[in-house]
């Protein structure tokens, strides 16, 4: 598979973190098991009941501080360090892992748990704390507009452009730990084969979109993608 190729965007999404002990969403122990989606994950719900949604985000922040990154994410970030060509991570999640990992060609289609965006003053900033305690804004000072820095649904993921420019531009398309339930990110792998990509698919299950694939291996991705990153580094 890895003849020709040149530039790569990989997809991950919770699966990916699962085997450092970050919960996956859906499935028997997913964090939408607990909590129903239009509660805590959507613009309605902030402005229904702010603390509800908060400590939802808090709780998984602080959840975040006892957590590593795992073979997969340290594959990834090798694979990162040492490719020649053209590499773009798309994440899904709002964990930092890839980043803790060493990841650097990285971004957060989702958001990030560790951002807070001001509804005062627009701006984003660095966080590690508890905003349902009302925090001020590092930027602005003022108190009290903090809100996650997470794309919920009904809301545009981020840096859509440039994502579509790396799809257009990609000979291979890998994804990595994902249901895809959830678009645009689950409609990644029909964009980049309109292209031309080869498209391969690592997960535990086979995911909704698992035919669009070339080839699909199935599998811990702290198994599978160490592997793999291991073959694609061997051809260059
Ligand atoms: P899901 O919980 O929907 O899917 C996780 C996938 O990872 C499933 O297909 C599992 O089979 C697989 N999986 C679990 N453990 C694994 C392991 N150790 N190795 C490999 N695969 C494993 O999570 P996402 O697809 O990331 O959005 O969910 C997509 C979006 O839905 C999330 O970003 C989130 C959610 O609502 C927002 O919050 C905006």
């Amino acid at each position: 598979m890895q003849r020709d190729i040149q530039n790569i965007v990989i997809l991950t999404g919770a699966g990916v973190s699962a085997e450092s002990g970050v919960a996956t969403f859906r499935g028997p122990d997913g964090l939408w098991e607990g909590h129903r989606v239009e509660d805590v994950a959507t613009p309605e719900a902030f402005a229904r009941d702010p603390d509800l949604v908060q400590k939802f985000y808090d709780a998984r922040r602080a959840k975040l501080r006892t957590v590593e990154p795992n073979a997969a994410h340290r594959a990834l970030a090798k694979l990162d360090a040492h490719w020649p060509g053209d590499l773009l991570l798309v994440t899904q999640n709002v964990d930092d892992l890839h980043e803790r990992a060493g990841s650097k060609r990285l971004l957060h289609m989702h958001g990030e748990l560790n951002s807070a965006w001001c509804l005062a003053c627009d701006e984003r900033s660095r966080f590690d704390g508890v905003m349902a305690d009302d925090q001020a804004c590092p930027h602005c000072q003022q108190s009290g507009h903090l809100r996650p820095d997470i794309v919920w649904f009904g809301e545009m993921p981020y840096q859509m452009e440039r994502i579509e420019l790396a799809l257009a531009q990609c000979d291979l398309f890998v994804s990595i730990g994902t249901s895809g339930a959830v678009y645009p990110a689950a409609g990644f792998v029909q964009s980049a084969r309109h292209y031309g990509a080869q498209t391969l698919e690592m997960n535990l299950d086979p995911s909704e979109g698992s035919f669009h694939f070339h080839e699909s291996r199935k599998g811990r991705a702290g198994d599978l993608v160490p592997d793999w990153v291991a073959e694609i580094l061997r051809d260059i």
